[in-house]
């Protein structure tokens, strides 16, 4: 299969710390979800650089592998995807503002309208540009974040069906623990949804053609909640939402961040390491100086707790990380400048997760991914 263009080849890249996606694991997440969602449309989330995945290659590619929407957070994500070349449906899934309407239209990008008013400000930005709006109506189930509450739905519902230059193409919400191991919230939230859905019948309404609720944990445990469409997120990158999410689906994690050993030295016994001299040895230990730190994303809050992979080993890191660089102690190991350095993915069968960076830092993986910083270049292969 083709697959586009790397936005740097590796060739490019001087800079050691890394973040390297696996394609092929991508196309086969992606293979897995569309099985499992059987005749579901499927709505790829790319929000927040496609989860650290990089946006546009990430996009690049599920456009060639037929996804049939694309989901992101914000307007500019949306008009990147357009800049790129990006001519696949694009739903911006977050609130929107006035002023930004305009936008939507002249780029052909999908509105989330979570109000009487925001259809009111969309109707109107339509008629002034002579450009028909395609909308996607948001209903509250159970979040309490953007939405119409599903008690309020039938008046929203109404005067949606009024507007003439809008096109309501869908009708959506979003699951607030679809990922956990008791699923009744969930299920209420579903039949809040259900319910909404038969205001369409009673009223007459015409039915929009894509109903669409479930992310990652419904599409795993859920799937009388798939609908039209799905919208995974961190199910494509290869990571389960939770530890107590039902891996029904098999993926395989997409992204390997990885770095090189640019220093080495001998430190003293009773020498302190790094910034606050917080740590040190009773006892000479070798140790290797890497160039990563919380201003790539590698977080502070790891210090004391974060390991790192070398020669297929787990070395733990030593002192505050920094904002660029850490301090691994390899004991009475050897390690050279150049050597490869895993922070998260596997090296020679021995395997640093995702998890176990957010168990260090106290998050979730979702929070890992996102914040690889932009100075950290992506490579494709
Ligand atoms: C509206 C919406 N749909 C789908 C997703 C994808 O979620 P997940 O990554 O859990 O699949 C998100 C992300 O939070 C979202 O906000």
């Amino acid at each position: 299969m083709q697959i586009h263009t790397p936005i740097i080849s590796e060739t490019d890249v001087v800079r050691p710390t890394q973040v390297v996606i696996d394609l092929g694991r991508l196309t086969s997440n992606f293979h897995a979800i569309k099985q499992y969602a059987g005749s579901s449309l499927i709505m790829p989330v790319l929000k927040a650089n496609a989860y650290g995945h990089g946006l546009i290659p990430t996009a690049r590619l599920m456009e060639t592998l037929g996804a049939d929407y694309l989901g992101v957070a914000v307007l500019e994500e949306g008009l990147l995807l357009r800049q790129a070349g990006i001519t696949m449906p694009i739903l911006i899934l977050g609130g929107i503002l006035g002023n930004q309407i305009p936008h939507f239209l002249k780029n052909n990008l999908t509105l989330t309208a979570s109000s009487i008013d925001k259809l009111a400000q969309i109707e109107k930005a339509a008629s002034q540009l002579s450009i028909r709006a395609k909308v996607h109506l948001k209903i509250d189930t159970g979040m309490e974040r953007i939405g119409v509450h599903y008690y309020n739905a039938e008046a929203f519902l109404l005067e949606a069906s009024r507007h003439k230059n809008i096109d309501i193409e869908g009708i959506f919400s979003h699951f607030a623990n679809a990922d956990a191991a008791d699923l009744s919230y969930a299920q209420m939230q579903l039949q809040r949804f259900k319910d909404v859905l038969g205001i369409y019948e009673k009223k007459g309404l015409k039915l929009p053609l894509i109903r669409h609720i479930a992310n990652s944990g419904a599409i795993l445990q859920m799937p009388e909640s798939h609908f039209d469409m799905v919208r995974p997120g961190i199910l494509l990158y290869g990571i389960y939402p939770t530890k107590e999410v039902r891996k029904t689906i098999d993926v395989q994690p997409a992204l390997t961040w990885k770095s090189r050993v640019v220093y080495f030295k001998v430190v003293k016994a009773g020498h302190p390491v790094g910034y606050g001299s917080t740590w040190q040895s009773n006892h000479n230990i070798r140790t290797v100086t890497v160039p990563v730190g919380y201003g790539d994303g590698f977080f502070r809050s790891m210090t004391g707790r974060a390991e790192v992979l070398i020669s297929g080993k787990r070395y733990p890191v030593i002192g505050r990380i920094a904002m660029d660089q850490v301090i691994v102690n390899i004991e009475t190991d050897s390690a050279y400048n150049d050597d490869e350095v895993v922070l998260m993915g596997m090296q020679q069968g021995e395997i640093i997760t995702c998890e176990d960076l957010a168990d260090w830092a106290g998050t979730i993986p979702y929070e890992i991914l996102t914040n690889i910083n932009t100075r950290v270049p992506r490579i494709y292969q």
